[in-house]
């Protein structure tokens, strides 16, 4: 691949909802460049458009304005370049085991022969730490679990770029903070590609390594940012991250 080619471009990227009553428009304009290993989150508040972006980049929704491309080509359909893993607990097929989840979704999209699938799918759940459960069904599985099985299930396909649509957001704090410090080191690991959504603004600064904040509905650039080398960095990237988000409130506050 050509050095100086983004893996993933959003290049002015406008993203409606025709109803029958309304035109509802959720992102107005986006563009950002994502490049190979990078963690990068889409921050904003809720209705700004993070679920429709990554939605529209895993091929779901055509853009009414602009251009996504993943690796030069222009993204029309959903792949298995891209997989998605979603906030909901029950992402996961009940009926099939945690291998076999893996295992069918690697046969489904790769076609891959059943031995080459579990062979990837064993590796997968090991990375995860699910070893011990793989022969164990979702609804025997924590929340937490779970999201370890869908995000082994999204790595095992080895997509150009994982999409992560608020994945922890239904855990509570501590597993939560657990789930991030995982993640971490599974990328320290094989360096893949992640899109990540959050409207915490601390997840954002923990799991991205740039991150890209987005006004209000409809969802515009406000800016992107580099994220924190320090806990010291961190703590004014969080400052300036408050500020730039609330912002536009205080100055209507401060009108009245
Ligand atoms: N299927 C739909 N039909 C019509 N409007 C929609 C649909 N899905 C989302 N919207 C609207 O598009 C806008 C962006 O929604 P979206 O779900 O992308 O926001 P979000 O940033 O992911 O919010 P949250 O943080 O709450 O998940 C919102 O105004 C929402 O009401
Ligand atoms: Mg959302």
């Amino acid at each position: 691949m050509d050095l100086n080619t983004p893996l993933l471009e959003v290049d002015g990227v406008t993203l409606q909802y025709k109803t029958p009553q309304h035109l509802v428009t959720a992102t107005y304009r986006v563009d950002f460049k994502i490049w190979p290993s990078d963690r990068f989150v889409l921050l904003g508040p809720s209705g700004c458009g993070k679920s429709t972006l990554l939605k529209a980049v895993g091929g779901y929704m055509a853009p009414t304005e602009g251009e996504i491309r993943l690796r030069g080509r222009l993204v029309t359909d959903p792949g298995p370049d891209r997989m998605m893993v979603f906030q909901e607990f029950d992402q996961l097929l009940p009926w099939k085991t945690v291998k076999q989840n893996v295992v069918f979704a690697l046969e489904a999209s790769r076609r891959l022969s059943g031995r080459e699938a579990e062979e990837r799918a064993n590796h997968y759940i090991d990375k995860v730490n699910l070893t011990k459960f793989a022969d164990s069904y979702p609804h025997m599985l924590s929340g937490g679990m779970k999201q370890r099985v869908a995000i082994a299930r999204g790595m095992a396909m080895e997509p150009d770029i994982l999409l992560m649509d608020e994945p922890f957001a239904a855990l509570d704090a501590l597993t939560r903070r657990r789930m991030q410090d995982e993640l971490m080191s599974l990328w320290e690991g094989t360096r893949f590609t992640v899109l990540f959504v959050t409207h915490s603004i601390p997840e954002a600064i923990k799991i991205g390594s740039r991150i890209l904040l987005l006004s209000p509905h409809p969802g515009e650039v406000k800016a992107e940012l580099n994220t924190a080398t320090s806990p010291s960095e961190a703590m004014e990237l969080e400052g300036r991250i408050q500020h730039m988000l609330f912002s536009e409130q205080i100055e209507v506050a401060e009108n009245v």
